[in-house]
């Protein structure tokens, strides 16, 4: 049985008070209802208040994850973070080319895979994000989108580490916007998913990988979004900065 994971994905959203009472909110919520056994719970603050999350969270079930790390080691390198430098403040999880990474940051797949080998080598799970824009769906290109980046982002990996490493489909289209790929849809691009990881691994370890949805996931339909047989949890944006909606969530799997 796959484990589920709810991780939040806070983007650059919230002053330092802002984060530091949602923290104490959703800890206070895990302490006092518990999680579910088949899941793991992480929220992933700005880099600025990564201690603060991992300080708080230690000794309780709340896990924590970057949203972002240099593909550098150390240096100069003006404004970045390294993944020892996560590593250090004992973070668990960093997304790796999230969509807006992709487009505002000018983030390829090449530049994502020297990150998940930064991160494998400081024993960060990397939440590697793939999904298609609202035109390759249109022209019916979203399958080979989504493969291209696995296979350039992440299939270098030996089996070994690939099997440290968390997959996020996120359609371009859904994140941020209200709109929501259907559980048809999802289901039917992580089972997609899992095929090429089976193809390129084995069916072994296919069958133990984990992938989350993101895009619009909220309260109201994550519970259907789940119960997708390939949806192993979501990453969820907007709805993780409200408490009661990331309960909600954390309580859909
Ligand atoms: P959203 O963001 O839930 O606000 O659509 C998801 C994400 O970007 O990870």
């Amino acid at each position: 049985m796959r484990r589920k994971i709810i991780a939040g994905n806070w983007k650059m959203n919230m002053s330092f008070a802002e984060a530091d009472d949602l923290l104490a909110t959703i800890i206070q919520d895990i302490d006092a209802n518990g999680l579910p056994d088949n899941a793991d719970v992480l929220v992933c603050p700005p880099a600025l208040y990564l201690e603060l999350a991992t300080d708080m969270a230690s000794g309780k079930e709340l896990l924590v994850g970057a949203q972002n790390v240099s593909s550098q080691p150390a240096g100069a390198y003006t404004g970045e973070i390294s993944a020892a430098m996560l590593a250090s403040v004992e973070v668990d999880y960093c997304i790796v080319g999230h969509s807006e990474r992709r487009q505002y940051f000018h983030e390829n797949n090449e530049e994502l895979a020297r990150k998940v080998d930064m991160l494998l080598e400081h024993h960060i799970t990397p939440i590697f994000c793939c999904g298609e824009l609202l035109d390759d769906r249109e022209d019916d290109m979203h399958m080979e989108v989504v493969s291209a980046q696995l296979e350039e982002g992440l299939f270098h990996l030996d089996e070994e580490h690939f099997r440290q490493v968390v997959i996020a489909y996120e359609p371009v289209w859904a994140i941020g916007t209200g709109k929501t790929a259907t559980p048809e849809q999802a289901q039917e691009m992580h089972a997609f998913i899992r095929a090429l990881v089976a193809k390129k691994y084995s069916k072994e370890v296919a069958d133990q990988c984990q992938i989350l949805y993101g895009g619009s996931c909220n309260a109201g339909n994550a519970k259907e979004l789940f119960s997708q047989a390939d949806v192993d949890g979501g990453l969820i944006g907007g709805a993780s900065l409200k408490a009661g909606d990331f309960a909600t969530i954390i309580r859909s799997v």
